[in-house]
């Protein structure tokens, strides 16, 4: 990889930052200075500094998103904004995917990574993570309304498999899943004769939605959230 590419994807220098601190002789790599930031220097391997920084490299991102309303869940659409468009320049080239899709209207906890392996499991309907999504609907559950969503409803030829759900009010509430069928909430609160008007997924197995994040902000998973995760997905541990 390029040296200024490195950095860049490192967070620590723009291309032309880079090139000027080269010229500088303010870059070394592995102990020498290097005048050229286009020389090619492996990620993993060599030993950057910048301006007497070390930079280190993350193969692997791991973010946490806020999602706002109106962003698909997709690294291209010709027609809709989407979630890697509320990522600075530097993760654009990262290989970044969300981790599982929210709709366009749905709002909250997302997982933007490049790990596949990871996202994989997480995904696989055998890994059975839960997933809590507060909502309203348009008009009152009843008792029977969340034992039937509790217990399963069809939905399209579906059986949905048993959740929990706790009102906080007779239209308000959490829903928790452990699958993830296309529209699978609207399509649940459908077959009660209902209607969602508001969704907002706040957890996603360990991991739950940061208050201080406002809609269209993220942050890298904290260490203790990854590892957590990487239990959830029961991932081999690093030696
Ligand atoms: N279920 C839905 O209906 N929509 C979402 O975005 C997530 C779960």
């Amino acid at each position: 990889m390029r040296l200024d590419k490195m950095l860049s994807e490192c967070g620590i220098a723009t291309r032309s930052e880079t090139a000027r601190a080269a010229r500088a002789g303010k870059i070394t790599v592995n102990g020498l200075p290097v005048s050229r930031p286009d020389c090619k220097v492996d990620p993993e391997k060599d030993e950057v500094f910048y301006c007497g920084v070390r930079a280190v490299y993350q193969r692997f991102l791991y973010l946490m998103l806020n999602k706002p309303d109106g962003y698909v869940s997709a690294t291209e659409d010709g027609r809709d904004p989407t979630v890697l468009e509320l990522l600075p320049e530097e993760y654009r080239t990262r290989g970044l995917f969300p981790c599982g899709r929210l709709d366009k209207h749905t709002l909250g906890l997302m997982l933007l990574t490049n790990d596949g392996v990871l996202s994989h499991r997480l995904l696989a309907p055998k890994s059975h993570v839960t997933k809590t999504y507060a909502f309203r609907v348009k008009f009152p559950l009843s008792e029977e309304d969340v034992t039937s969503l509790e217990g399963g409803v069809d939905i399209g030829g579906y059986l949905t498999k048993p959740c929990t759900v706790e009102l906080t009010d007779p239209k308000e509430g959490y829903i928790s899943i452990t699958e993830g069928k296309y529209h699978q909430i609207k399509l649940m609160l459908q077959a009660v004769h209902n209607q969602i008007t508001y969704l907002e997924r706040v957890s996603f197995g360990p991991l739950t939605l940061d208050p201080s994040l406002a809609r269209g902000e993220w942050r890298p998973l904290t260490e203790e959230e990854l590892k957590t995760l990487q239990k959830e997905a029961r991932m081999p541990e690093n030696p």
